[in-house]
């Protein structure tokens, strides 16, 4: 059952404020989604790469991807394709499965997640393996989180202790997330809409380093985490 990593690019980074689409503003020297291609490749997890990107990056995208992995040359060769985005990440999602009808699972990874260790990524794969038809890797919450009213006023403060921060990779039973995604609700995460369905997700330990480079603060840290060749 080979698995297919879906790498959501296609976004336009505007909190990032970078004139180039986010997935392609470089850290430490290298584009964000040949970092996260690289991860992904160097994990030994994954069999075939989509890589899901704005119509005007694709030569682009292609040209940047068309080389084998920066990050060691023992693995077996991981074909990676580049296909047309949408307007939100869900349409992102839904053109990168239909590139690959033969997938068995899914990782679903954020380009932006550029520093995401490969072991991470291995652990997924493996829970999925294992029989879980749905994992994401979660973090516990650092902040008290309260809800809001449309006034500001809160509403209520959840627990901390049972609330979990959450990063890609996310892994699918193929079938699973081509029948989430047959639905047409919106989520801010692709397992939302297989919660939507009833079936249960699985958490493993995510990590620190596969924080989402989403500020100018954000990719200040990434790029003092390569400059101290942390990980
Ligand atoms: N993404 C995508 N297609 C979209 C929107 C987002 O493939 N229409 C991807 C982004 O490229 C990113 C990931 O989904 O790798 C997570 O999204 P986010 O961090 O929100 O990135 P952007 O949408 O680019 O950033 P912003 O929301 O600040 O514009
Ligand atoms: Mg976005």
């Amino acid at each position: 059952r080979p698995v297919v990593a879906l790498v959501p690019a296609a976004g336009r980074g505007v909190r990032l404020g970078e004139p180039t689409p986010k997935a392609f503003v470089p850290v430490g020297g290298i584009p964000m989604v040949r970092l996260a291609v690289d991860g992904l490749i160097a994990s030994g997890a994954v069999h075939r790469v989509v890589v899901v990107v704005p119509a005007e990056m694709v030569d682009a995208a292609s040209a940047l991807l068309s080389t084998t992995s920066l990050t060691g040359g023992s693995m077996p060769p991981v074909p990676v394709q580049v296909v047309v985005g949408g307007a939100e990440r869900t349409d992102s999602v839904r053109a990168g499965i239909a590139a690959a009808p033969d997938a068995g699972y899914y990782l679903v990874h954020d380009a932006a997640r550029a520093l995401t260790p490969p072991e991470l990524i291995a652990r997924v794969a493996t829970e999925l393996q294992a029989g879980s038809p749905a994992v994401v890797p979660a973090l516990p919450v650092v902040d008290t989180v309260k809800s809001v009213d449309d006034a500001g006023v809160v509403t209520g403060t959840p627990d901390r202790a049972r609330l979990r921060a959450i990063q890609t990779p996310q892994g699918f039973d193929a079938e699973l997330l081509r029948r989430a995604y047959a639905t047409d609700v919106g989520a801010t995460d692709d397992a939302g809409l297989v919660e939507r369905l009833g079936v249960a997700v699985h958490t493993v330990a995510g990590d620190p380093l596969a924080f989402k480079i989403t500020t100018p603060l954000d990719l200040t840290l990434a790029e003092a985490v390569l400059s101290v060749g942390g990980s």
